[in-house]
């Protein structure tokens, strides 16, 4: 990886929560144009690494390490300060999509307000934006008067990835973003993702357990296993030379993947 590229670093991260470690020395870093995906099993601190990218995380949590946004210790900056980032800089879709949207909102409206809490602009120069988001995730200027339960759940994904993409961040974090979906839905998000990604050099940090999709969009791979990262690389290296237990165990449970390896010469399993 050319480390010019570079755009933010999560550097010997550790989390507790009382006197227990959650997170333990996590290092890896994430680069423009490229997608980076987190894998683990529940439980393994995926979210909570993400959170903190953003100190999103449960007031309790202490955290040590470093997180440098384009040289910038995201740890040493005021709460007004990482406001401004988020979403400008850095965005983030979580995991549980019902906190970021407001049920009786109409969605237009829920795009706008990113822009609002952000620029000063005019309502049309808002209401041309949030259009132009919509086109760019694939849903018609109808959806502007929506409410989200009028929307299918592969809509309600476009509609968050817009809310994440209307102040045009350079980097992107999607956590479990098509873990809820059919899985002919999770193909064509993500292959919107993939094209807006090309599209705008978005650095990407997509989290999941699943390793078809791991295989379908990410560039390079950290596996996590109860708050340690077990193994990084290129997806092809990890994909088919995995050098930890844990990260083949977790390929095998793809039947498909689980077949290429098993054709593979140098097979260490
Ligand atoms: N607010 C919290 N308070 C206490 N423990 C938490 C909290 N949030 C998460 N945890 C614990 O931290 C661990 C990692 O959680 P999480 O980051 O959500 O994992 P993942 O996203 O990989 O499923 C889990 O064991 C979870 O129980
Ligand atoms: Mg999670």
């Amino acid at each position: 990886m050319n480390d010019n590229q570079k755009i933010l670093e999560i550097k010997d991260l550790t989390l507790r929560i009382g006197g227990k470690c959650i997170v333990k020395n996590v290092s890896f870093k994430l680069t423009a144009g490229r997608v980076m995906a987190l894998v683990g099993e529940s439980g393994s601190g995926k979210t909570l690494t993400a959170q903190s990218i953003l100190k999103l995380f449960p007031p309790r949590i202490y955290a040590e390490g470093s997180i440098t946004f384009k040289g910038k210790n995201l740890f040493e900056l005021d709460k007004e300060e990482i406001r401004k980032i988020r979403g400008c800089d850095i965005s983030i879709v979580p995991q549980e999509p019902a906190t970021s949207m407001n049920p009786v909102t109409r969605v237009g409206e829920q795009i706008a307000e990113g822009i609002r809490q952000h620029q000063e602009r005019s309502k049309p120069d808002i209401k041309q934006r949030v259009l132009e988001l919509l086109r760019m995730v694939k849903l018609d200027e109808g959806t502007f008067s929506s409410y989200p339960h009028e929307l299918s759940g592969g809509a309600r994904q476009r509609v968050l990835l817009a809310m994440a993409l209307v102040l045009d961040p350079e980097v992107l974090i999607l956590d479990e973003a098509t873990t809820a979906l059919d899985v002919s839905i999770q193909k064509d998000i993500i292959e919107l993702i993939m094209n807006i990604q090309k599209e705008r050099n978005l650095a990407i940090l997509f989290i999941t357990h699943d390793f078809s999709i791991v295989n379908l969009i990410a560039h390079n791979v950290c596996v996590m296993r109860k708050g340690v990262i077990v193994e990084n690389g290129t997806k092809e290296s990890v994909l088919h030379n995995p050098q930890n237990e844990y990260t083949r165990r977790l390929i095998a449970c793809v039947p498909k993947l689980g077949d290429t390896r098993r054709r593979l010469p140098n097979n260490i399993s």
